[in-house]
């Protein structure tokens, strides 16, 4: 378990446990791979990130994870496989996500990408992500490089 702050302060855990905080999390992140590349959206609003949100009732966690990257990216998840769990304790509450890492097959031109100004693709993905403001910042504290970490160690195949 790996405790820190997040780029507003709020207290973080992460864990690469099976499901640590929660056995159904209402919120999914998902670090997606195309072609070699790495698969961002724009979010109006924060920015680059990768794609994720709120599971929806009736929906598993995988099947929001699927959906989320389909409306925000237009990308097909050929390969689903769950990273780690994190839990933000902040000032309007409690959220839980699921981390997974995805393969994503073909991406597809969708009429609207939801919130998002839709996909956006990095060969790598910036050293000044922190202080770069078009970034996210869910892509600014240490559950991106952690999870990034436990993907080349346990997900990546060549
Ligand atoms: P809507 O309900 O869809 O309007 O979104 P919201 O931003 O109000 O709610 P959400 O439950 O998605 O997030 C609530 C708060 O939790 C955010 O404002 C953040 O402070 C925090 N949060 C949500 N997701 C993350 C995340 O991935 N990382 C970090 N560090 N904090 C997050």
């Amino acid at each position: 378990m790996k405790t820190f702050n997040d780029f507003y302060q709020n207290s973080v855990r992460l864990s690469f446990e099976d499901h640590p905080f929660s056995k159904s999390p209402k919120h999914v992140w998902v670090i997606c791979r195309y072609n070699n590349q790495w698969l961002l959206t724009q979010h109006k609003d924060r920015g680059f990130e990768f794609p994720g949100g709120k599971v929806e009732e009736g929906e598993t966690a995988e099947e929001a994870a699927v959906r989320e990257v389909k409306e925000e990216t237009g990308g097909r998840v050929e390969d689903l496989q769950y990273v780690g769990q994190y839990h933000v304790e902040g000032k309007g509450g409690t959220v839980i996500k699921n981390v997974y890492f995805a393969a994503i097959g073909l991406l597809t031109k969708q009429e609207h990408y939801f919130e998002t100004h839709g996909p956006v693709i990095f060969q790598h993905l910036p050293k000044n992500m922190k202080s770069n403001e078009r970034f996210s910042f869910m892509m600014k504290d240490e559950v991106l490089p952690l999870c990034l970490h436990r993907i080349k160690e346990h997900h990546e195949k060549n």
